[in-house]
């Protein structure tokens, strides 16, 4: 390996990344176990953000990278189309034992982009198998994330996201987002206020002809758009507005799902089944990519029974099933299951609660939100600049040994499921310091 000073920086154009600034202080990883990176220059990093919401089950676990490395040795890689391998099917078993009753239908990709287009095209093609072609538009929510491809980019609502990329796809609006601090500011978990703002999909469908809307797709918590949490009622009532206007809901679950909430899906947690889930990231704890999208049987039924065609449905990827990702996905389920992990989130969540809650009142912090183990600091421009302030103090915890993630003008939190007490009391310790240190 080519130490620091002999690395051509160049080539590489590195994803959502300021480059320039980047290139001119790099931050390099080059080793990780349990909770922690170590950097170049030897420094261990505590990850408070389960590198990108993604390594559940802590980096680098033995029983993970011992089953990926026996698959990799075994069978490299099985063709995916008309051809398939055990384990791929004992992976889609294994899911569908955890998805909410009736949706029990998987289908993979490689990424929660991939998973989003994926939902969309399904959607589409069963309100067409139905004879409802013309049941195409979707409506997604302001500050929703649902991965970089043209389908999610279109629903998602994070203004830069989606600024340079030209008309995006036609058929679309949005819900307005659920944040409004003046009603909610420091709530702990779901607030109280803002159930009321699912009444605008009524109005949204009313506008749009709900005879020509496919689904809504909403992240059950909004994840990079900032950890907005859904007001109470608000996920139920979006469900009961989707079903009468036969619209389907696909609950966008790449960060909810796998523990981070403290069961395996955010649907599971909030008691609201949606027609479809998106997932990602947790399913092989990141250690190989792999994405699935759950499909109610109904939907599958539909598409497969009414198919013209023997191939019912025309869409996967070269890599759907890969047989490392269902060897890593199958490992990180037993990883799980035998450490308890959804129990041990759940557990957790009252104490990151506290912690993350004790920040309030520092300087420039307006909101804080959390529910199960993902949070976020907000801030205000009543000293520099909150855009500014969010990367420096994102910063100065990466100079005093903690990992977190900002953007535009909030922190956000969210470590692997394995975390000890010890390990929350250092993240928000150092959150504080980083606080009244910035300026
Ligand atoms: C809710 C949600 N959907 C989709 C995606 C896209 O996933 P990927 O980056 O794997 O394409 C993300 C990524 O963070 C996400 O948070």
């Amino acid at each position: 390996m080519k130490s620091q000073e002999n690395l051509n920086l160049e080539n590489y154009w590195m994803p959502f990344t300021a480059n320039k600034a980047f290139k001119s202080n790099p931050r390099l990883l080059v080793s990780s176990k349990g909770m922690h990176y170590q950097t170049d220059d030897g420094r261990e990093i505590l990850d408070a953000i389960a590198g990108l919401w993604c390594t559940n089950a802590g980096h680098c676990h033995p029983k993970i990278v011992d089953a990926v490395q026996r698959q990799v040795a075994e069978m490299d890689y099985a063709t995916a189309f008309n051809m398939s391998h055990p384990k791929a099917f004992e992976l889609a078993e294994r899911i569908a034992a955890h998805t909410p009753e009736g949706l029990d239908r998987i289908f993979y990709g490689n990424s929660g982009s991939e998973a989003v287009e994926t939902a969309m095209k399904v959607a589409l093609a069963y309100h067409a198998s139905k004879g409802d072609a013309q049941k195409t538009k979707f409506i997604g929510r302001e500050k929703g994330y649902h991965g970089v491809n043209f389908g999610g980019v279109s629903v998602g609502g994070i203004t830069p996201n989606r600024k340079s990329f030209g008309p995006l796809l036609p058929g679309i609006d949005h819900l307005p987002h659920t944040w409004d601090p003046n009603h909610m500011a420091f709530s702990k978990g779901q607030p109280e206020w803002g159930g009321h703002l699912a009444d605008e999909l009524e109005k949204i469908l009313m506008l749009q002809d709900p005879s020509t809307v496919a689904a809504v797709i909403i992240e059950p918590v909004v994840g990079s758009g900032g950890v907005i949490v859904p007001p109470k009622g608000y996920l139920e009532k979006i469900r009961e507005i989707c079903t009468k206007h036969n619209v389907l809901l696909i609950f966008d679950e790449v960060i909810t799902a796998f523990g981070r909430l403290g069961s395996c899906f955010a649907a599971n947690r909030f008691e609201v089944t949606p027609d479809i889930i998106t997932m990602a990231k947790g399913l092989t704890s990141a250690m190989i990519p792999m994405s699935a999208v759950a499909f109610d049987t109904q939907i599958h039924d539909q598409i497969t029974q009414h198919s013209e065609t023997p191939i019912e449905l025309f869409h996967g990827y070269t890599y759907s099933g890969h047989p490392v990702a269902c060897a890593a996905g199958l490992a990180t389920l037993d990883v799980y299951e035998e450490e308890s992990l959804f129990d041990r989130s759940k557990e957790l969540e009252t104490v990151f609660e506290d912690a993350l809650h004790s920040l309030k009142g520092s300087n420039q912090v307006i909101d804080i939100r959390n529910i199960g183990l993902m949070g976020a600091i907000h801030f205000g421009s009543d000293g520099i600049p909150a855009t500014e302030f969010a990367p420096k103090v994102f910063q100065y915890c990466y100079d005093n040994d903690v990992l977190v993630r900002f953007s535009a003008d909030y922190i956000v939190l969210s470590p692997p499921l394995i975390a000890e007490t010890s390990h929350i009391e250092k993240i928000t310790d150092t959150l504080k310091e980083a606080i009244s240190s910035v300026s």
